[in-house]
């Protein structure tokens, strides 16, 4: 018969010396934890080895419990060992893999911009509604009443002329101006009213370096009790001033058929006077198309070219620049 303990003691202590090899060894986290089943599992190696326990002598017994018990702690710590080296080995890894080499060339996104019309719109959008003025729009394709009969043009007003105006067949026609909006405005709104409206218009000009067959407007109109020609100077003065800094400006005695009196208003720039916009006392014949009391309310319009001044803001020689297009030129703003 062999002799138990002795056997028990040799197969205990192989395993310590086998285990702590194979852990050793081992080269990633999933061998490291079949190690861990393989020998210190619930049917692992020492549980196999420790069942023969129970044959042994009363005086056998603790030697080799206390030795079973070594193995197992030894090889627990092995396996801890090397867990942590297998874990800092797997971040050193990943940390070099991840690397960022920051002299590296970048990717270049093209960047947008905002076009000089659309711009110069936003800046005078932007004053008038600190001033507390709403924003309003209105159609392109408009009726005579709107954009002449209702704004106090004779019928044989030479602006409605063909040459002028582009009729469409059905009888309508491209707006001339965004004073139509003043009337869709007013008929819609009771005063009293703030309200700004930038837009495109049309007129059958012959297309040169400051002309242009389609353009943008702006309209400004304010209509309340008690407003008088002050009120509008006041305005445009603050206006001008902010767009363009303060500097002199000029009324000039004007005529619009939708406005009386009239004015044009010029402000000093780079040694000449510059026509920046048509503004005038709201005709009371406009009052009476819309349906307000001329008796009670008075009220200021203005009108300006947006083309005009984002040329002379930014400098550009020919009015056709701001359609071309052309990416050479719309990259400077
Ligand atoms: N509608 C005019 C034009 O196209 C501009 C204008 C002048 C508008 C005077 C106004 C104004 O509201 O009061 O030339």
């Amino acid at each position: 018969m062999t002799y138990q303990p002795t056997d028990l003691e040799a197969q205990l202590m192989a395993l310590r010396q086998e285990g702590q090899q194979a852990i050793t060894t081992a080269t990633n986290m999933t061998e490291l934890e079949q190690l861990r089943v393989n020998y210190l599992g619930k049917k692992g190696q020492l549980s196999l080895v420790l069942r023969g326990m129970g044959k042994l002598s009363a005086q056998e017994r603790p030697r080799i419990g206390a030795l079973a018990n070594d193995v197992k702690e030894i090889l627990k710590a092995k396996l801890e060992q090397k867990r942590v080296e297998l874990q800092t080995a797997q971040i050193q890894a990943k940390l070099t893999a991840e690397t960022l080499d920051v002299t590296m060339p970048g990717v270049y996104f093209p960047q947008g911009r905002i076009h000089p019309l659309n711009s110069t719109i936003d800046r005078i959008l932007d004053i008038f509604v600190g001033l507390g003025y709403t924003v309003a729009q209105g159609p392109e394709m408009e009726t005579d009443y709107y954009n002449f009969g209702a704004l106090n043009f004779l019928p044989d007003h030479p602006a409605r002329d063909m040459q002028d105006t582009l009729y469409l067949p059905d009888g309508n026609l491209l707006r001339t101006h965004t004073s139509t909006v003043q009337i869709r405005y007013m008929e819609e709104t009771d005063p009293p009213i703030r309200v700004i409206a930038p837009g495109r218009c049309y007129r059958r000009d012959t297309v040169d370096d400051t002309h242009a067959a389609v353009f943008h407007q702006v309209e400004i109109l304010a209509v309340d009790e008690g407003l008088t020609f002050t009120d509008l100077k006041g305005t445009i003065k603050s206006f001008v001033q902010v767009l363009f800094g303060e500097r002199p400006i000029r009324f000039r005695p004007s005529y619009f058929p939708f406005t009386e009196p009239s004015a044009e208003v010029d402000v000093q720039w780079q040694g000449n006077w510059l026509e920046v916009l048509g503004c005038g006392m709201v005709d009371p014949n406009v009052f009476k198309a819309v349906g307000y009391d001329p008796e009670i309310y008075t009220g200021f319009a203005a009108g300006l070219g947006i083309e005009r001044l984002a040329m002379v803001l930014h400098q550009i020689d020919d009015i056709r620049r701001l359609y071309a297009s052309d990416l050479r030129f719309l990259r400077q703003f």
